[in-house]
């Protein structure tokens, strides 16, 4: 009786949320796993590190994150004074949930002569515990910066970890995460895609495991991935990645087409993010009208977290890939 569904029947979402937002002086930053309405309402929609940055430059007073926790979590290390809402504060993530704070900082202290590389999708906790943030655009440029003889521990996706080890020829040592809509990509129903697509690139995200990204034409982050369809001269593409991401794609690009590489029944609407789905229309304008759910952080693990993020920031090629979307604007 009290759902988010039944509370707002009969409104306008979409004419009720653009109210609230100029009424509140927020800004709505969006994923490209979320859902297209969330998308197309969203004033920025990009990947880990442009919604970092976005969330950093912002003068608005609130911040409305459509995405993970995680992400909602970074919004408010970088921009304290701000209000960070998140739709639903359920809305977690398996790599965050693979890698309890507690069991990370004794892997940490086991490990003393390791600097600390930790992907973005963790906890403010674990990046308390960490040396530097990384996402899946700027890891690579990252590392390389670093020493050759520094060992690197990198947490917490192990297939994003091998990926990065396979690319900089960099010896770490993994924690033992793992994404699990990106897992369920089946090899055997790509090479069947594949053969019914003769010559369709595949783009693939490397939080997929390597006997996928071994069909990948392109690997890299959300951001890279449309940047990479939409400046390649094919006309169909197989994509390895939540298939929400393809709503942009076919903004931007009616007259390609864009297939989501399926899971092992062959279907690929199992590859959609729970997570990310948690987060509705309905929710957002609850979140607006209350500003909660609101993101809060110990001060003590914001300080902490908030060194590896800036770090983050400084070591960041200044332009990471970022897809002309002007298209669609
Ligand atoms: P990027 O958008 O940074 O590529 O990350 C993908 C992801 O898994 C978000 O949860
Ligand atoms: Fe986490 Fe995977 Fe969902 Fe991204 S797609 S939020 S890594 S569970």
């Amino acid at each position: 009786m009290n759902s988010p569904v039944a509370i707002t029947a009969g409104k306008d979402l979409e004419a009720e949320i653009r109210r609230l937002k100029s009424a509140r002086n927020a800004v709505i930053l969006a994923h490209y796993y979320q859902e297209p309405a969330i998308q197309d309402i969203a004033d920025f929609v990009g990947d880990s590190l442009d919604l970092s940055r976005k969330a950093a430059a912002t003068d608005a007073d609130v911040i409305a994150f459509c995405g993970v926790r995680f992400m909602a979590e970074v919004a408010k290390i970088l921009s304290p004074e701000k209000t960070v809402i998140l739709p639903d504060i359920k809305a977690g993530c398996s790599l965050e949930d693979s890698c309890p704070p507690d069991a990370f900082g004794k892997f940490r202290a086991e490990h003393p002569g390791h600097i600390s590389l930790t992907y973005i999708n963790c906890s403010a906790a674990v990046k308390a515990h960490t040396d530097i943030i990384v996402t899946s655009s700027n890891a690579e440029a990252i590392i390389s910066q670093i020493p050759a003889d520094q060992p690197i521990l990198f947490a917490p996706d192990r297939y994003l970890g091998a990926y990065l080890s396979r690319k900089t020829g960099r010896d770490m040592l993994l924690w033992d995460g793992a994404c699990i809509v990106h897992e369920q990509f089946s090899e055997k129903e790509l090479i069947r895609l594949k053969v019914r697509n003769p010559g369709a690139p595949v783009a693939a995200h490397p939080e997929c495991p390597p006997h996928i990204l071994d069909h990948a034409d392109h690997v890299g982050s959300t951001s890279s991935i449309l940047k990479y369809v939409l400046e390649s001269d094919a006309g169909t593409f197989l994509i390895a990645t939540e298939p929400h991401i393809i709503h942009q794609m076919e903004k931007a690009a009616p007259h390609k087409s864009f297939i989501g590489a399926p899971g092992a029944d062959g279907n690929c609407n199992c590859n959609a993010c729970p997570f990310m789905a948690l987060n509705t229309m309905e929710k957002l304008y609850l979140a607006l009208r209350d500003l909660k759910p609101r993101i809060t952080i110990p001060e003590d693990i914001r300080l902490r977290a908030l060194k590896p993020l800036e770090r983050m920031l400084e070591m960041s090629p200044k332009s990471a890939a970022k897809a002309d979307l002007s298209a669609i604007a």
